[in-house]
């Protein structure tokens, strides 16, 4: 079985040999083909340039062939940009938005009509993808969840715990309402246009979950999640990452994805018993053994496998994504355990 396939089987939970593996953000700073890139362009740049985009997906599969799955190198700020408030990486780290949407002027303000045109070098860089992948790798592309955005665009930036947009849920909860309406309607249609493009699966990440406790999380993130749903095909390969948000492993599977994306905070056999129906788990080992021993990474990885206990619908992940100070010759010893695996 191929790459793709035993990708996309494992994502219906059909037998398939070992778990297939890829590794959140394969691309960036720990490969030195990725700084030898980015001393030449700026990163936003690279997202924009189709065949920089490809480049950069394409280097961690020829470093480490068995990985069974290519994630478009890209970032989830391209839906903001889209909608006129463009991003950049601060040169002391993390991510300054242009502006901060504060009022209701400024939600109005956003360029809502061909936002998802606007994004066309993202279409562009997975038909490449597509045809220089064949069939034999699976192509994932990916997008923010509406809340997730809306935390970056309300802070103007990263933050360690987005304090402004988790006042907003309290003092202006009918104009966040607005503007994740907005988000859900430009993430729909984007990731549409990335299936029609070659993408074989697609994630949603809601990275910023964890902002949201109780039913606010129902009520600003998950709803959101499901208005998007509703707008793509009936079982859509679809992989929902909520960091922080395995204990409500009931809600997330109530969406209907056929995945989902699970952290390092709990084994995925918890997880499983919590989601209430059989289903896909993508991950999950602690980002932070990328950085240690390779024999401890690889000692780690086959305890994932083994929690997983042989269930089909399993893809190895890390939790999270993978740091600039991970280690080569550590990633290519969980690859080597997932692959000895079965
Ligand atoms: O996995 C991949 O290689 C695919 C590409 C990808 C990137 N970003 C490229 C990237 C994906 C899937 C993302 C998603 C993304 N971007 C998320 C959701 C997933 C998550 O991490 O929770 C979020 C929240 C972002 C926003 C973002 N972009 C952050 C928080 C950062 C790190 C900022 C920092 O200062 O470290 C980025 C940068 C980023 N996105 C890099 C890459 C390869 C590192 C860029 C670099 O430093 O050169």
């Amino acid at each position: 079985m191929n790459s793709r396939d035993r990708f996309l089987a494992a994502l219906r939970r059909q037998p398939h040999g070992r778990a297939p593996v890829w590794i959140m953000r394969q691309a960036g700073r720990y490969l030195p083909e990725y700084r030898a890139l980015k001393a030449k362009s700026d990163f936003v740049t690279m997202v924009r340039t189709p065949d920089l985009a490809v480049e950069v997906t394409l280097q961690p599969l020829r470093r480490f062939p068995q990985l069974d799955a290519a994630i478009l190198f890209s970032d989830i700020l391209v839906i903001p940009e889209a909608l006129g408030v463009g991003y950049r990486f601060r040169d002391e780290g993390g991510i300054a938005m242009e502006r901060a949407l504060v009022t209701s002027a400024d939600v109005d303000g956003l360029s809502v009509a061909g936002a998802a045109d606007r994004l066309h070098y993202v279409y562009q860089a997975l038909a490449l993808l597509r045809r220089s992948l064949g069939q034999e790798k699976a192509l994932l592309g990916f997008a923010g969840s509406p809340w997730t955005l809306a935390c970056y665009l309300i802070e103007g930036g990263g933050s360690e715990d987005f304090p402004r947009t988790k006042a907003m849920v309290k003092s202006d909860p009918k104009l966040l309402h607005r503007l994740l309406g907005i988000l859900a309607d430009a993430v729909a249609e984007y990731l549409t246009r990335q299936f029609a493009a070659g993408a074989d699966a697609i994630q949603i990440f809601d990275s910023w979950a964890g902002a949201l406790q109780g039913a606010d999380y129902e009520e600003f993130s998950l709803r959101y999640i499901r208005a998007v749903l509703e707008r793509l095909p009936v079982g859509a390969p679809v992989i929902l990452y909520a960091k922080g948000k395995s204990p409500q492993a009931a809600a997330l599977a109530s969406t209907g994805v056929p995945c989902l994306g699970v952290d390092w905070t709990m084994p995925l056999s918890g997880v499983r018993r919590l989601a209430g129906r059989p289903l896909c788990l993508q991950g999950n080992l602690d980002p932070e053994f990328m950085v240690g021993e390779p024999a401890a990474a690889h000692a780690a990885a086959m305890e994932v496998i083994a929690d997983n206990a042989g269930d089909p619908g399993h893809i190895f992940n890390l939790g999270h994504g993978i740091t600039p100070q991970a280690r080569i010759e550590t990633f290519q010893a969980v690859l080597d355990a997932v692959i000895a695996a079965v």
